[in-house]
């Protein structure tokens, strides 16, 4: 039909007569008239699948259709038998615009016949233009312009724009769109399809675009998007969700007004298997001095771009055995410049090791509403929502972001050492780097992973300000605290929270263990000084973790067992080495009645030792009710070793620690040297226990028993056996007694050294260090079982108190051993 009608030029578009008469909906008729040479073909087909329910039918020339399709020069009126035709029958308007053999009919497109000639059915309108591969033809989109739509979206209105193309014969769908976006021209050749969707309901009488010709353009199309402010859009290569033809060639191009930026993000894409080339993405930036600047579609793409710029997809020679798929989708983000964004920071990780910074965005609730993008950039030009910096380089970043609160960094250190000969006693210093605390994002995590030689080296964490437990009675009000928690994959144990201002000097911790800095507020940068640990590799030892404590007067150090919420894990041991100055007495209370725990297999225990002494006590953590509030006037330690306990009922273990000024016991002592005569008996029975005490020292053998795998092996000497009181008031009066001279006039053996029988055998680690925490007992009772004096007066000295019977029972030495010494007063079980 074509070659004649070509003559017609422009006019055949605008002047193109049609007799076609509106009439109502369903039963009256309607006539369409379409001229010689229009190119036009009118079908009214039956919806598909049609409707489950009474059939429609056309009536024409008296006749029952079901379709009807009117070709250029013909007349037709028809109506329909029911009344609402719109659910059964959709009309096609198609006409074909032919370029190849003459001018083509440029400028605005009507849409013929027009809409109110139409019945009221949903109407799609088709222009499919023919034209040579050296032509390029330009659709031109009027205001509100397009918004493309991905696979199974929906366009709010009904009103759609599909748009394709075709390489030699093959069409290529460019993409289908909504009205209300921001794609103003799209520029193919080799010809155009379009085809404008109309729901019946939409009384729409124009096209809203143009076509005009241009010259070759040289790859399949050209899309270009306009924003006149903020605001995003997507887009996709063309046959998305399907592949990209074959080594072909896509360009956008983006209008952006000068006072905003734009970013690009790829939402999903797939590359193919290239036989030759290389699949691609290439971008010309204003003031780029590189362009085209080409990345992969796995790169990180551009950001914090001003001006207009251009981006395209360029395809490859795929393999023919195995293709694989070229698509992308991506998004194009424009907004106003961050003040953040032409700041440049220089995070310089050059001198750091083993380390690596994330910034990212937090987790957010997703919102439906617009959200600017948040981008960290690299070099200003890189930009990605999620940036990770590694040690050994400098890095110079800046941020393209509306709220650099929705950004948060993470980072991670690893110090290992591998070769325990080299790095004993080394230490290292656990800082943030200046350099993260002085950009404009909340650090959120700094974790230190501290590896050593399994059973070889342990951890000792020393920090610059002594550090406070995070318990629920006295939270951290820090805007940060550590996180201290094993390392050990498929161990999932935490020491505890701590925050500077505390008691704790040190946390010596049994192997690989991660030490994380948390902030939990913006503060952080101000109190950013009062962060620092040291950590040092020190010889092996078997217990779990060793707290050093050195409370201060008239603060109560609450403490807890590690791992709180969730039990000690089984068959571990912690121990806390608590300080007690000379002047001071310390009161240790427990919070708990009783820990709860129920063992499947080994014993619970927990021993408070006497440093200086040694005396121990030893509580079944099992069935036995925690001690009552206990005074001791020297360091001591409080020791707590778990068994397998069953499931649910944990090891749990809450206390704290006041110190307090010794002056009180004054009074006491007038009271005790008051009621004299009976305690002289009590020194007597004191000398006693230390005769036997030192006996029992010669038979110094080699560790026995075992109590727990995982922990102390070593065990003490045999059990000392005397005993100290511990009520309250035998404390005081005990107190008062200046025990290196009296226990310490007792324990000189005959070289002069005060005897420390123990220390050999249970010190876990060589050098000056100071006492260790007291092992566990070979074997368990379940009532206190070993109680040992301590303090015990000199003779001649105003004697005290050590007032209470000991029992000492040991299994092995048949279960009730003997008491020594027969106090007169019983002690209370359970104490
Ligand atoms: C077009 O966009 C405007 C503003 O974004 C919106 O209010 C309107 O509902 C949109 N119309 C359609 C048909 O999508
Ligand atoms: C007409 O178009 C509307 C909107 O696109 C659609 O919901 C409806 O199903 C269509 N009707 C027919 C008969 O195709
Ligand atoms: C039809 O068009 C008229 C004028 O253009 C407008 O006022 C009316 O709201 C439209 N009706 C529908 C259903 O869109
Ligand atoms: C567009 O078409 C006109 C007339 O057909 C022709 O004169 C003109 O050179 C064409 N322009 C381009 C860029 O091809
Ligand atoms: C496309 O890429 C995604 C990841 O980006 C991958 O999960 C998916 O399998 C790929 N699809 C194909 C068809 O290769
Ligand atoms: C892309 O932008 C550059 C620079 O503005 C321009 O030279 C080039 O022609 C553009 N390419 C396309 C396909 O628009
Ligand atoms: C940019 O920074 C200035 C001063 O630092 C501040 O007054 C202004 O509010 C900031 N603007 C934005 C958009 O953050
Ligand atoms: C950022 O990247 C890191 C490393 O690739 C990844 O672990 C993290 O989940 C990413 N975060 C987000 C928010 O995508
Ligand atoms: C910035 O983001 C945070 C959280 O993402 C939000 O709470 C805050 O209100 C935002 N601030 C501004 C000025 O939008
Ligand atoms: C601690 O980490 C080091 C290094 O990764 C490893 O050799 C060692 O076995 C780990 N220790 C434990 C107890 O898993
Ligand atoms: C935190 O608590 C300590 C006392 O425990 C108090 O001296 C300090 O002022 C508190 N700091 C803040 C920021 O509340
Ligand atoms: C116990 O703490 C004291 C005081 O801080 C210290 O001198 C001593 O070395 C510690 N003992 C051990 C075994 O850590």
């Amino acid at each position: 039909m074509a070659g004649q009608n070509c003559g017609v030029t422009v006019a055949l578009l605008g002047v193109l007569l049609l007799g076609a008469v509106r009439l109502p909906r369903g039963a009256e008729a309607s006539e369409i008239a379409l001229p010689h040479g229009s190119g036009i073909t009118v079908f009214i087909k039956p919806k598909t699948p049609p409707l489950p329910v009474k059939p429609c039918h056309i009536i024409s020339s008296k006749r029952y259709k079901t379709s009807l399709t009117i070709k250029p020069g013909e007349k037709e009126v028809f109506s329909f038998s029911c009344h609402n035709p719109e659910n059964h029958f959709v009309v096609e308007i198609q006409k074909n615009i032919d370029c190849m053999s003459g001018p083509c009919p440029f400028g605005e497109v009507q849409l013929q016949p027009s809409t109110s000639a139409l019945p009221a059915l949903n109407r799609t309108f088709i222009w499919d233009v023919k034209a040579h591969k050296s032509i390029g033809l330009e659709l031109q989109f009027a205001i509100p312009r397009l918004r493309q739509i991905g696979p199974g979206e929906s366009c709010p209105d009904g009103v759609i724009h599909s748009i394709s193309g075709r390489i030699d014969a093959t069409a290529v769908k460019i993409g289908t769109f909504c009205s209300n976006g921001t794609v103003s021209r799209i520029k193919m050749q080799e010809g155009v399809k379009m085809a404008l969707h109309l729901p019946w309901f939409h009384n729409r009488t124009v096209s809203g675009f143009s076509i005009a010709n241009r010259s070759s353009i040289k790859r399949l199309c050209v899309i270009e998007s306009v924003f006149e402010g903020e605001g995003s859009a997507t887009l996709m290569s063309a046959n998305y969700p399907d592949g990209f033809p074959e080594d072909e060639l896509m360009t956008w191009q983006f209008v952006i007004p000068a006072h905003l930026r734009a970013s690009i993000s790829f939402l999903h894409f797939n590359v193919s298997n290239c036989e030759k080339k290389e699949e691609r993405v290439e971008y010309y930036i204003p003031g780029s001095t590189t362009n085209p600047e080409v990345f992969r579609l796995e790169d990180k793409q551009p950001g914090n771009m001003a001006g207009n710029f251009n981006l395209s997809l360029q395809g490859c020679d795929q393999d023919a055995q195995n293709p694989g798929i070229l698509r992308l989708q991506f998004q194009v983000l424009v907004q106003h410049p961050q003040n953040e964004s032409n700041k440049i920071y220089l995070v310089d990780l050059s001198n750091e090791q083993a380390m690596s910074l994330t910034i990212e965005p937090r987790p957010i609730k997703l919102s439906r509403k617009f959200v600017p993008g948040c981008f960290v950039c690299l070099e200003s030009r890189t930009c990605s929502t999620n940036l990770t910096l590694t040690s050994g380089s400098k890095h110079k970043i800046s941020f393209l972001c509306d709220n650099l609160t929705r950004l948060w960094m993470n980072a991670e250190k690893t110090i290992s050492c591998t070769d325990h000969r080299y790095c004993h006693r080394r230490s290292y210093s656990l800082q943030v780097p200046g350099d993260i605390l002085q950009l404009p994002v909340q650090l959120h995590d700094f974790s230190w992973k501290l590896l050593v030689p399994k059973d070889r080296l342990s951890l000792a964490l020393v920090p610059a300000q002594k550090l406070q437990q995070h318990t629920q009675e006295k939270a951290c009000n820090t805007s940060f605290s550590y996180l201290v928690a094993s390392a050990v994959p498929g161990q999932d144990f935490y020491f505890g929270f701590f925050c500077p201002g505390g008691s704790i000097e040190q946390i010596q911790v049994k192997q690989n263990t991660s030490v994380t800095l948390r902030t939990f507020a913006p503060s952080f940068r101000q109190e950013a000084t009062k962060q620092g640990l040291t950590v040092s590799f020190i010889p092996f030892f078997k217990e779990e973790g060793v707290f050093t404590v050195t409370p201060d007067t008239k603060n109560k150090v609450y403490l807890r067992s590690p791992n709180w919420d969730r039990g000690l894990p089984s068959l571990t041991s912690v121990s806390w080495n608590i300080s007690v100055p000379s002047n001071q007495v310390a009161c240790l209370t427990f919070l708990k009645e009783r820990t709860g725990v129920v063992c499947q297999t080994g014993r619970a225990f927990m021993i408070i030792q006497e440093q200086r002494s040694k005396v121990e006590e030893i509580f079944s953590l099992e069935d036995e009710v925690l001690p009552k509030p206990s005074f001791h006037h020297h360091s001591f330690w409080v020791n707590i070793s778990n068994c397998s306990p069953v499931s649910g009922k944990q090891l749990d273990l809450f206390f704290w620690v006041l110190l307090t000024p010794r002056t009180m016991d004054l009074t006491v002592i007038i009271i005790v040297v008051v009621g004299g005569g009976a305690l002289l008996l009590f020194a007597l029975g004191l000398i006693i226990c230390f005769v036997k005490k030192k006996k029992k020292k010669k038979n110094k053998g080699p560790p026995v028993g075992i109590y727990n795998g995982n922990i102390n092996t070593q065990m003490p000497m045999q059990p000392k056996k005397c005993q100290k009181g511990r009520k309250d008031s035998d404390s005081h009066v005990y107190a008062v007694i200046d025990d290196t001279m009296v226990y310490g006039h007792l324990l000189q053996d005959s070289n002069g050294s005060f005897l420390q029988p123990e220390v050999d055998t249970y010190r876990p680690f060589q050098g000056p260090t100071g006492d260790c925490p007291p092992s566990p007992p070979p074997i368990c009772s379940r009532a206190p079982t070993a109680k040992l004096t301590t303090d015990e007066p000199s003779p001649g000295f105003p004697a005290e108190s050590e007032t209470k019977p000991y029992t000492f029972s040991h299994p092995n030495n048949g279960s009730t051993d003997i008491p020594l010494l027969d106090t007169h007063e019983p002690e209370e079980p359970g104490e």
